[in-house]
């Protein structure tokens, strides 16, 4: 059997957007029917939450849509997570700065935008200085782009290094 694709969602605490866009991817792979294919995870760029679970306008917006974020936990991006995963998928263009600057040399994770890996136009933006209307329309927006990554993913169109990175 072939080995799993492994996604790593980034941002910058791991306790807003990530998390969200984990559930999300979670639940639109399982949908496909990918689930045994596909490995999904979250991290951050700063360790300030480790160890905290999403925060709760975070949780309550995914629950909303029938996905339960209270489980996960924060962590901070490490040096080995760009071997151990195929693409590490940023929220924004902070965030892609950073993991580019915290990658080892010669990492092997493509490095890409959220978006720009699923076909969309646009950034993540951070919801946490927000309301619950800036967690709504974040849960949105990064179930628009799993639910284009899950298509394809099922088509077998998005292949790791399909754009460069
Ligand atoms: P996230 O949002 O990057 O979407 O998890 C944030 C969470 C916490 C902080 C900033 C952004 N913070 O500064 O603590």
């Amino acid at each position: 059997m072939t080995e799993p694709l492994r996604l790593l969602v980034v941002c910058l605490g791991n306790i807003c957007r990530s998390p969200m866009a984990e559930g999300a991817l979670r639940a639109r792979i399982e949908e496909a029917g990918l689930s045994a294919s596909v490995r999904i995870d979250s991290a951050g760029t700063g360790g300030w939450h480790a160890g905290e679970p999403p925060d709760p306008r975070a949780i309550a917006a995914a629950r909303r849509h029938g996905v339960d974020l209270s489980g996960l936990r924060a962590r901070k991006l490490q040096a080995r997570d760009f071997e151990r995963f195929d693409a590490l998928l940023c929220a924004d263009h902070a965030n892609l700065r950073d993991v580019r600057a915290m990658g080892p040399a010669g990492g092997r994770a493509e490095v890409a935008l959220l978006m720009e890996w699923a076909g969309q136009a646009g950034v993540v933006p951070d919801p946490y200085g927000g309301g619950e209307a800036d967690f709504e329309r974040v849960w949105r927006q990064v179930d628009g782009a799993a639910q284009a990554i899950a298509a394809r993913l099922r088509a077998g169109t998005a292949s790791v290094r399909a754009r460069t990175g």
